[in-house]
């Protein structure tokens, strides 16, 4: 089943309220998100879009053993198959190990389609074997666009360490930098808006192939920086 018409309403509708201004975003902006993987990452991505707001499903292998954190989480969080997040969910994190992604994207490739992706996962040797060379050589944006196809893929929350992310969400100051980069303009929109609400100052680096100034290795890949202090580091105004 391709992503429905329902779906794309709320996203745009998602955009538009954000568009009108502080207040009626405050009001509207609140939205289904599908995390799938609640381990690291996407258990504290998530955990911080319930604390503002969002309906949040996390989804794994094993949706029992997310109880406790959908319990510690309140009534805006729950657990399910991935199936199930990716049916609830109007935007989707992506939070597994690189290595799950080619059959995740098989098996899912109907629910993906036309979905707003976050995209956190990092491919590394040990744990990625050959996927790690592959994204090194064709780049992140690439690598995750080949095989997550259809999907309105933004790579987000990449570039930090959890724990990173769980003490710096909301600090107050200058909020920490969570560079994104994705083609299509809508779901950065979308992206950006949720980056925001998990306590960040998104930096919108470029299209899915600037994903490569940002991915494990690269010079601007974990780094703890405000958001003037990224833009400047990337060469970009927004
Ligand atoms: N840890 C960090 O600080 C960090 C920071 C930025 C980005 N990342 C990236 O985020 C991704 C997740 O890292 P993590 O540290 O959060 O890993 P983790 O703590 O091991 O959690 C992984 C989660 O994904 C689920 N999972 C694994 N295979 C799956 C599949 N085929 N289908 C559905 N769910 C699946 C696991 O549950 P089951 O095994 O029960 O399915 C678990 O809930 C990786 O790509 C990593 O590079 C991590």
């Amino acid at each position: 089943m391709a992503c429905d018409r329902r779906t794309l309403l709320r996203a745009s509708a998602f955009v538009l309220a954000l568009a009108a201004g502080p207040a009626l975003a405050q009001q509207d902006s609140k939205i289904p998100i599908a995390v799938i993987g609640g381990g690291n990452i996407g258990g504290t991505i998530g955990g911080l879009w319930v604390k503002a707001g969002h309906p949040v499903m996390f989804a794994s292998r094993h949706p029992e053993d997310l109880k406790p954190l959908v319990e510690k989480l309140g009534p805006l969080a729950k657990a399910g198959t991935v199936e199930q997040a990716l049916a609830f969910g109007d935007a989707v994190l992506i939070a597994v190990p690189y290595k799950a992604y080619p059959e995740l994207g098989q098996t899912h490739a109907g629910l993906l389609k036309g979905k707003v992706v976050l995209d956190a996962g990092n491919a590394t040797k040990a744990r990625d074997g050959e996927l790690a060379a592959e994204a090194e050589s064709a780049g992140i944006g690439a690598t995750s666009a080949k095989y997550l196809p259809g999907a309105r893929l933004v790579r987000a929350f990449n570039a930090a360490n959890y724990r990173l992310f769980a003490q710096s969400a909301h600090r107050s100051g200058a909020k920490m930098a969570v560079p994104i980069a994705g083609d299509d303009r809508q779901a950065l929109t979308v992206a950006a808006a949720l980056v925001r609400d998990a306590g960040f100052d998104p930096v919108v680096v470029g299209g899915l192939d600037a994903a490569r100034q940002f991915q494990m290795g690269a010079p601007n890949y974990g780094r703890d920086v405000t958001g003037p202090e990224a833009r400047k580091a990337f060469g970009v105004a927004e």
